[in-house]
């Protein structure tokens, strides 16, 4: 119950509809638990008393009527508190969802690499659902329930206090206690099969997305009926804890309604010997029904806290991680940057017992186009990944301009970077406004301008609606080509003064090869360089050539004095020809 105190606070702006939720349970409650009581009295004292057998009709009808009115407050408050505690529910909800997406924005890339998307979509989607159900069902239960409650056991207690036998009747509540034992045996049996239902969902979720993230990898390699089973297979496991979910939180109900009906038999045995009238037995009857209908209502509550608790600890999980990467207290102001690179007896591993890099010092002048070469998982792009602070070092220290990168805005850093990655993702909108997303003030001559510079502007032209082209679902509608002149004509508009270049030219052909590397000639200048390629012929011109090898730099120089000193240089550019890596 505490847990979900906090989140109360997203009811901001919500307030008054709260209050009012409240004051309608609260009628609701008292009208049910001691207005009906009460009523069902007068209306059997007026009606059923002797002597009254020759009331006019209007007179018995008007009587009886005061029944229905009981209701129909009820039903009227009653549907206020529900309606408005939903849309105080939704409220949250909504608030949840925008405070974990917002979360899951600034999160480091190494939280989103041990978890799992689909389970970290099926958080943002169905937990936080169930925790919006619980605060909804709880907040409105906690408030009827216990009034109702309240106005009962008073009325019993006035009864009791009128007439001695009642005293019998109350015993009857007796039972109340122990109602309590189910309530937290099941609860806990509760909790732990609702966090393995959420978790099972996220499972699900994961499966389904990774497959449809592959589909043409399933086609190829004929993967459908595998991919089947192995959803069948974790929806065969979901439909048991699913099952169990479901036992539980049905068990509960009948179970405390058996052992109230118990305390009522007894009460009825008692009523028969002590002479109570049929009226006060009636109201007495009412009010103890009243009584009991919280008792069950508030220990189905417990299922729900069980489940809403399951899923609200998987939704802490994401909104409790650090953010471990993030801007510094008192960040340093700069504008742009010069882009002179250096690494510090930098160190980084993914896994803390497996480091990628280690001890780099280097120092990379402003304005160099510098390459780094290296069989295939030597550390070359975890290396330019650094720069943009996606990962901070384990050890040692990044700084550019003599600055500790830490002690800069993150918006400033990568604001002052252009990154075209191996695998450039685009957002399924227009190419015009993926190209404008890596500087939103430019004009438009200047995104056509860009797209010029990067061989991009003819192919667009020929698009059905030119720019205004929508790329589909990660640029799925271009060619690889295409979608990597997009992501270079995103750099040439950023026009920051550090660029790092992932293999950004592995996907193009001769011609836009040969086109490209004279546009490339032209963005480079003044500019600080990382470039990953395949081909020797960038990787020749470049100024400064880093040579990886497990981790560390084994070499530093440039073609020229590397090919004659370095064996391992020497190596990957003969056994490549023009191709490195
Ligand atoms: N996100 C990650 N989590 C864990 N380990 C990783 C991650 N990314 C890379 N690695 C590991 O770090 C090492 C260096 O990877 P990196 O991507 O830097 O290599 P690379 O030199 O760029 O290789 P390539 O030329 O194939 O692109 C590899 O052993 C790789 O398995
Ligand atoms: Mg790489």
């Amino acid at each position: 119950m505490k847990r979900f105190l906090p989140y109360l606070r997203y009811l901001r702006g919500r307030r008054l509809y709260l209050v009012c939720a409240l004051l309608c349970g609260a009628v609701s409650g008292l009208v049910y638990g001691r207005g009906l009581p009460y009523i069902m009295e007068t209306v059997f004292k007026r009606i059923f008393t002797e002597g009254a057998r020759n009331l006019p009709y209007l007179h018995v009808l008007g009587v009886a009527m005061l029944i229905p009115l009981i209701f129909l407050i009820r039903a009227i408050s009653g549907f206020l508190n529900n309606y408005l505690m939903n849309h105080c529910g939704i409220g949250v909800l909504e608030a949840l969802r925008v405070e974990l997406y917002r979360k899951l924005q600034y999160l480091p890339l190494s939280f989103l690499g041990k978890n799992r998307t689909g389970d970290l979509l099926s958080r943002l989607t169905s937990d936080t659902q169930i925790v919006q159900q619980t605060i909804t069902n709880c907040a409105s239960d906690l408030v009827i329930q216990p009034l109702t409650l309240i106005g009962a056991t008073s009325y019993l207690y006035v009864k009791a206090a009128e007439n001695h036998g009642v005293i019998g009747f109350l015993s009857s509540l007796a039972a109340v206690p122990f109602c309590v034992f189910p309530v937290r045996f099941i609860g806990k049996k509760l909790k732990r099969r609702a966090y393995e239902n959420q978790r099972l969902l996220g499972d699900i979720s994961d499966i389904a997305n990774q497959n449809l993230m592959a589909a043409k990898e399933v086609r190829a390699f004929s993967l459908e009926p595998s991919e089947v089973n192995l959803f069948q297979t974790t929806i065969r496991l979901l439909f048991r804890v699913q099952l169990k979910v479901i036992k539980y939180s049905l068990a509960l109900s009948p179970l405390i309604e058996v052992i109230a009906s118990v305390g009522i038999a007894f009460s009825i045995v008692y009523a028969y010997y002590s002479g109570i009238s049929m009226a006060v037995f009636t109201s007495i009857l009412a009010a103890i029904f009243a009584c009991y209908d919280p008792v069950k209502k508030l220990s189905a509550l417990q299922g729900q806290f069980a489940k809403g608790s399951a899923s609200l600890a998987r939704i802490e999980e994401i909104l409790h991680a650090p953010l471990t990467i993030q801007d510094p207290e008192k960040p340093v102001q700069v504008d742009r940057l010069g882009g002179k690179i250096s690494f510090e007896n930098v160190g980084f591993a993914y896994k803390s017992d497996d480091p990628v890099l280690r001890s780099i010092n280097i120092t990379i002048p402003q304005g160099t186009t510098c390459a780094l070469v290296g069989h295939s998982g030597a550390g070359k792009s975890t290396f330019a990944h650094l720069v943009s602070r996606f990962y901070d070092p384990t050890s040692g220290r990044i700084s550019i301009d003599n600055l500790d990168i830490r002690d800069l805005k993150l918006a400033d850093l990568r604001r002052n970077i252009a990154l075209v990655s191996q695998d450039p993702v685009l957002f399924n909108d227009t190419i015009y406004k993926n190209i404008l997303l890596s500087r939103p003030e430019a004009t438009k001559a200047e995104v056509e301008q860009a797209a010029r510079d990067a061989f991009a502007h003819d192919f667009i032209l020929t698009q059905t609606n030119g720019y205004d082209t929508i790329v589909g679902e990660r640029g799925a509608s271009l060619s690889g080509g295409q979608r990597q002149r997009i992501a270079l004509a995103r750099a040439f508009l950023r026009n920051a003064p550090v660029l790092i270049l992932d293999e950004a030219t592995s996907a193009l052909d001769g011609e836009s090869e040969a086109a490209i590397q004279l546009a490339l000639k032209k963005l480079v200048v003044g500019k600080t360089v990382l470039i990953i390629a395949h081909r020797f012929s960038t990787i020749r011109d470049a100024s400064l050539i880093l040579v990886f090898d497990r981790g560390e730099i084994i070499d530093s120089g440039t073609h020229g004095a590397l090919y004659d000193r370095n064996p391992l240089y020497k190596a990957l550019y003969d056994r490549q020809g023009p191709a490195v890596t």
